[in-house]
């Protein structure tokens, strides 16, 4: 599982020491930001109108809810009886922030977790509902804290609360079914139970009994998750043999069209993405298979959330970056036996994953803190699948909150949006724009590695978009201590007026706490016309939306 320069195994091997854990980390080394803007341009980008990419789908901006840690319970879901505000046992603050962002899909119950979760524990009377051992309970970096609830799977949260959760937020559900150790008939039942018409079947009626007369209407249905490691361990053809299983004609469809995900690779693992896709082919089974997910995180030799230097800033971005070569290398795999190409990818699961060292509190597995690295990792990542919006249908960023690269973090009635958050908000008015190529040219940034070798890093890059009259643009500057003075021209279009929002930070360290909730936030600011082209100064370790409004 060998993703960027470190291996998440060897994160997940790491010891935390119990102290470390129990509150965000407050003695950082600040590194201030040196930096003074350039007089003339040294950077240009050019926006292509007549070169268009494809339709962005909203899904591309998706979301991942798992029952690890501090993620649903702690997190989403806080109980109706709680003194935490909520809508139905749904924390209110995480809604009415989702809301601001217009998530384009979650995904849930897992992860790992899918593959051990039976769905007819989640429903019936909350009271009633089963006690059952979480997936995670025996993670080593859980083994040496004792005895925390989330072990404990309750159950409170299951299907009825996540497709509320998903209706209060306004985006799409994504279910994650269990391959690995239940039959494919229980599978049918859920699809049956979440979308047959009222009173149709008799799973219809328990669902209307439990409180939804009116079908879920589920369409994105992934089986299985990570089949190659904690989802079961299968060989490509012996994963291919049990998709075809679960998904070959007999799942009714009840006018949902139903849209099966397949559980695709780790990182750079092109023999799974060839040979999945190979026994697929030769049993002509393309009809059934809409999106094969892949999994990358991003890591660095330090493994630290918020005391990292400059080469542990530059090594997580490389890692990141390897997304858009990912992404091209299996498509290109994929076509070889997907000659129609019928099948999209779907990135359900990305971020930034560190050492355990940062989460608000010991019942947060894998909880981590968020810093402007993570916002430039978050906006560099998004500018990828934006760029090959002919490619990528949907995206999930692992986990939404108190986990890997979260947009918030949240303890009892405390809650606080991180930087990453800002990065969705701000690239939200990218969702259902048409994708358009826009060439980025700037001095690259170098720095040296821990073996002292020279590196370097491409100075700009970014994505571009179209909806009517607006263009949205949107770049990172990964330099740490150099703004990129840059002209911009679209090809073919005047600029009428623009309009920048701007993340940074004051230090590499600084990150949003629950005392200081701010301090990690955009700004905007109008920007002047020099026709035929914007001048704008994009400052050192940032995320940058631009509105550009065409005349
Ligand atoms: O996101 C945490 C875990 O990472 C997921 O459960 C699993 O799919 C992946 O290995």
């Amino acid at each position: 599982m060998r993703t960027g320069q470190y291996t998440r195994r060897a994160f997940l091997e790491t010891t935390v020491t119990a102290g470390a854990t129990l509150a965000l980390v407050r003695t950082w080394s600040p590194m201030a930001f040196l930096w003074s803007a350039p007089q003339a341009a040294d950077s240009r980008i050019e926006i292509l109108l007549n070169e268009p990419i494809g339709r962005i789908a909203p899904e591309i901006y998706g979301h991942f809810i798992e029952h690890l840690g501090g993620v649903i319970y702690d997190g989403v879901w806080v109980g109706e009886d709680s003194k935490i505000p909520n809508i139905g046992g749904i924390r209110r603050a995480l809604v009415e922030a989702m809301r601001e962002i217009k998530p384009g899909v979650v995904r849930w119950p897992g992860g790992c977790f899918a593959d051990a979760y039976d769905w007819r524990d989640g429903i019936g009377p909350r009271q009633r509902r089963p006690r059952r051992t979480n997936f995670w309970v025996d993670n080593r970096e859980w083994r040496d804290v004792g005895i925390v609830p989330q072990k404990y799977e309750p159950n409170h949260f299951g299907t009825h609360e996540f497709i509320r959760f998903c209706r209060l937020i306004g985006a799409q559900p994504y279910i994650a079914a269990n391959l690995r150790t239940l039959p494919a008939s229980v599978f049918h039942q859920w699809i049956e139970y979440c979308n047959s018409p009222p009173g149709s079947t008799t799973w219809a009626e328990v669902r209307e009994a439990n409180g939804d007369r009116e079908p879920f209407n589920v369409r994105y249905w992934g089986v299985g998750n990570e089949s190659w490691g904690c989802g079961g361990n299968f060989t490509p053809e012996e994963y291919a043999a049990e998709f075809r299983r679960f998904t070959t004609w007999a799942v009714p469809d009840y006018g949902v069209g139903l849209r099966f995900i397949a559980a695709g690779p780790s990182g750079r693992d092109l023999e799974w993405t060839r040979r999945f896709f190979a026994k697929i082919a030769e049993r002509r089974a393309f009809d059934r298979l809409w999106g094969w997910a892949l999994h990358h995180y991003s890591s660095f030799s330090g493994g630290e959330a918020v005391n990292y230097d400059a080469t542990g800033w530059y090594e997580l971005l490389q890692s990141a970056d390897l997304m858009e070569s990912l992404i091209t290398a299996h498509w290109q795999v994929m076509g070889e036996s997907d000659r129609q190409r019928r099948v999209r990818l779907v990135v359900d699961e990305w971020g930034a994953w560190y050492r355990m060292t940062t989460n608000l509190h010991p019942t947060h597995l894998f909880g981590q803190q968020s810093t402007i690295r993570d916002a430039v990792l978050a906006g560099l990542t998004l500018d990828t699948f934006n760029r090959h919006a002919d490619k990528v249908a949907m995206a999930n960023v692992a986990q939404l909150i108190n986990c890997l690269h979260s947009l918030f973090l949240a303890h009892e009635e405390k809650f606080v949006r991180t930087p990453t958050y800002y990065v969705f908000a701000m690239y939200a008015d990218h969702q259902e724009g048409q994708a358009v190529r826009a060439i980025f040219s700037a001095p690259r940034a170098s720095w040296t590695d821990r073996n002292g070798r020279p590196q370097s890093f491409w100075g700009l890059n970014g994505s571009a978009s179209v909806k009517e009259n607006v263009v949205t643009l949107t770049v990172t500057n990964p330099h740490l201590s150099e703004a990129r003075t840059t002209e911009i021209f679209i090809r073919g279009a005047a600029i009428a007026s623009a309009r920048a929002t701007i993340l940074t930070a004051r230090r590499l360290q600084d990150c949003n706490t629950f005392e200081h909730p701010r301090a990690v936030v955009p700004r905007e600011e109008d920007v002047p016309i020099r026709a035929p082209v914007v001048v704008y100064s994009f400052p050192p370790a940032s995320v940058t939306k631009l509105r550009l409004v065409l005349s």
